[in-house]
């Protein structure tokens, strides 16, 4: 680590002690890694910790600690917690920074709903509380299930740890038969530092903020422990339900707390944009006198048949807003620039900071973003900062916008050190030494290496194993680090080869240490239970750049199966059918779609992804959206709608699995005509393409 003696001038006494402190932080850092509620640390200081310990220890043989860091694969997963899926998927909000987005947003509504500018719009106004997300499910008026978040779709099933809430009640009375309340747990300021003073007082860690102490606290394997926990809950919404709570938001709000749910005090009506934001800065005002942390105020639609209507896109609903309060700021000395190669190949430059603590967390390193941020430039070389580029040994101020990675936003020069001299990007890929290079229109930097990088290479299977896409039990970030690092698994299709090669004979994955005959068996079963993997999360692990996970969704659903998608994307060339038919994807790009075929055309891409796939068993897509009658389908909408907006319409369409386009020709497959339909009702007529008026499009969606 910068500022540390170099390797090869410790002496035997200092090696000493340094292989006791590496011990101890690598040990910490792999806590608060595998409990996920402390910061962590990032994958560059980590490596470069047990780096600097593999150096000393091969220097000092002699002085290697029983309790050596390069002995051990990382603590134990927290993965005693059972996984429940979310009747109805626990979706996050879309932000607003400023005044202007809040009036967008009500247009937005508008617009939507096809509202004229004068007809009332009523909204809910209620503080934004910065803890963690729970939903609670009654049958019968029985509390059944408790169940974080998770990644939106599966959680983990905290029930036993939920019912020693005092602010939840274990029964209801007057509740429908099934209802899933949703709220938020968290911690007050002062039960956050009593609980801080005991666990120091105990010896134990300390949390570094009251939502981490809340996550912590909640997610304990023994429920004593969260019992011991002076947890608190806001109801602010719900999931499935077997019967509708009210008409409105507020109503409904109304109906949890006569419940027996803590509902927020400050959640009040307000009838547009100025109402929101004199709502917005009312909140801000009381913000350092609650006693509990917020991070912004939320805005709901408050008519439920208006909710329903909006709907939701990818992740967040339309009727819902979270209006955010300005990040915390901190200045501190930055002390170099390192480089972090992603699995993309993107030369990433992150600052190391002089540890400071930005609104109750601490933070020792930022993004830099790209070479342009740091030479003081946008995407579009204009300047930034006033062109004040960053340099090594700079003054800096670091802020924090809720969960997002603090980044560096600005640079004092009067306290430049003499001497600073500009950064100067690499041109050759820190890890590999191939060339990196800048396509024209891309932000990034990006190493040529391709598979031979083992950055690229690493970060691609951690991408390979992560949640939304292979999400193997017991095989983690860390884990696949480590068992890359010894070359046991070099590529995604090691992992499904795993078993034979390391569950008998010389080497076995059950003496490595960190594991043992459960662990490895259990891993085993789990990456069995594996080969059989949904068409679209198989696209999302090949890591292809753009393809994220909304694009691996829209690719499944399209084409279906593997074998059509993969003959597509081999035989599509610009120009050729195949290529239009990717493009004709609503959500499809040339963007991604050359970055896709690419991947598809490159024999080393192409033979890597071949051998994945010979061990795999790939499900077709769920049929549920392809089944729809409008699944596939191509339809034009023309005329005026009178029951729905035009962006109503189309969302529902999509929502069906169509797609929607604006102009009538042969490959259209539906006509949706309203009053003054025109000439695409006529092209239409004449081609022969089917044509429902308003009334009959209600019939095929469900709703006429
Ligand atoms: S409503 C469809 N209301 O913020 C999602 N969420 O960024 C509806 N949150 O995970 C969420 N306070 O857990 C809502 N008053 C509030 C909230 C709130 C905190 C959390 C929520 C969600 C996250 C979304």
């Amino acid at each position: 680590m910068g500022g540390r003696t170099p390797v090869e001038r410790l002496t035997e006494q200092e090696a000493k002690a340094e292989l006791a402190r590496l011990a101890g932080e690598i040990a910490a850092a792999d806590a608060a890694y595998h409990l996920r509620d402390a910061p962590e640390m990032p994958d560059a200081e980590y490596d470069a910790l047990k780096a600097r310990n593999a150096a000393i220890e091969a220097r000092f043989p002699d002085l290697k600690r029983p309790d050596s860091p390069s002995e051990r694969v990382g603590a134990a997963p927290v993965d005693g917690f059972a996984k429940v899926t979310h009747a109805r998927r626990m979706l996050s909000l879309a932000n607003a920074f400023d005044a202007e987005d809040v009036t967008e947003f009500v247009i937005q509504v508008r617009r939507f709903l096809g509202l004229a500018a004068d007809a009332p719009l009523r909204f809910t106004a209620e503080p934004k509380i910065d803890g963690l997300s729970l939903s609670l499910r009654y049958e019968g008026g029985l509390l059944v299930q408790a169940a974080t978040r998770g990644d939106g779709a599966v959680g983990e099933n905290v029930t036993a740890n939920a019912r020693t809430l005092r602010d939840i009640p274990r029964q209801l009375a007057g509740a429908p038969d099934l209802l899933e309340v949703r709220g938020e747990v968290y911690m007050t300021h002062g039960d956050f530092a009593a609980l801080n003073a005991r666990q120091q007082d105990a010896g134990g860690r300390s949390f570094a903020n009251p939502r981490n102490a809340a996550a912590g606290s909640l997610r304990q394997l023994d429920p004593a422990v969260t019992r011991s926990r002076p947890l608190r809950f806001f109801a602010h919404g719900w999931g499935d339900l077997s019967a509708p709570l009210s008409d409105s938001q507020m109503g409904a709000i109304r109906r949890l707390a006569e419940m027996g749910f803590p509902t927020n005090p400050l959640t009040r009506l307000c009838d547009g944009p100025d109402d929101l934001i004199a709502a917005w800065a009312e909140i801000e005002q009381r913000r350092a006198t609650l006693g509990y942390d917020i991070d912004g105020v939320v805005y709901k639609v408050d008519d439920l048949g208006l909710q329903e209507r909006l709907g939701f896109r990818s992740t967040t609903p339309r009727w819902a807003l979270a209006h955010k309060f300005p990040a915390e700021l901190a200045w501190t000395r930055l002390e170099a620039i390192d480089i972090q190669v992603g699995r993309t190949g993107a030369l990433s430059p992150v600052a190391r900071l002089t540890p400071v603590t930005v609104g109750g967390v601490v933070v020792s390193s930022a993004t830099l973003h790209n070479e342009d941020y740091i030479a003081g430039r946008d995407s579009r070389g204009e300047a930034i900062r006033s062109g004040k580029d960053i340099r090594a040994g700079d003054w800096v101020q670091v802020y924090r916008a809720g969960d997002v990675i603090p980044k560096v936003a600005d640079v004092d020069l009067s306290q430049r050190p003499e001497g600073a001299v500009p950064f100067a990007f690499p041109d050759t890929c820190p890890e590999c030494g191939s060339p990196a290079i800048r396509e024209p229109g891309d932000s990034a930097r990006r190493c040529t290496g391709g598979l031979v990088c083992p950055a690229q290479a690493v970060e691609r299977l951690k991408h390979f194993v992560s949640r939304a896409a292979f999400d193997i039990e017991g095989l983690g970030a860390k884990q696949v680090e480590s068992l890359w690092r010894d070359g046991w698994i070099t590529e995604p299709a090691d992992i499904f080869t795993l078993a034979h090669r390391f569950g008998q004979g010389p080497r076995q994955l059950k003496n490595r240490e960190g594991w043992g005959e459960k662990s490895a068996t259990n891993l085993f079963a789990a990456i069995e239970a594996r080969r059989r993997i949904p068409l679209q999360r198989l696209i999302f692990a090949l890591g292809i750049r753009h393809v994220g996970e909304a694009a691996a969704g829209l690719l499944a659903r399209h084409y279906g199966r593997w074998d059509a998608f993969e003959t597509a994307v081999t035989a599509a060339t610009e120009g050729s059918p195949e290529w239009e038919d990717l493009l004709s994807i609503d959500g499809v790009g040339t963007v991604m779609a050359t970055s896709l075929t690419a991947a598809f055309q490159n024999d080393a891409e192409r033979a890597l992804i071949d051998r994945l796939v010979a061990h795999l068993d790939i499900e077709e897509v769920a049929r549920t959206a392809r089944d729809s009658v409008l699944a596939g389908k191509t339809i034009v909408f023309t005329g005026t709608l009178e029951k729905m907006t035009r962006a109503e319409a189309k969302a529902r369409a999509e929502a069906m699995g169509a797609k929607v386009s604006g102009s009538v020709s042969a490959r259209t497959d539906l006509v949706v005509a309203g009053p003054g339909a025109g000439s695409k009702g006529k092209k239409a007529a004449e081609l022969g393409i089917e044509t429902v008026d308003e009334d009959g499009w209600l019939t095929l969606i469900g709703g006429g």
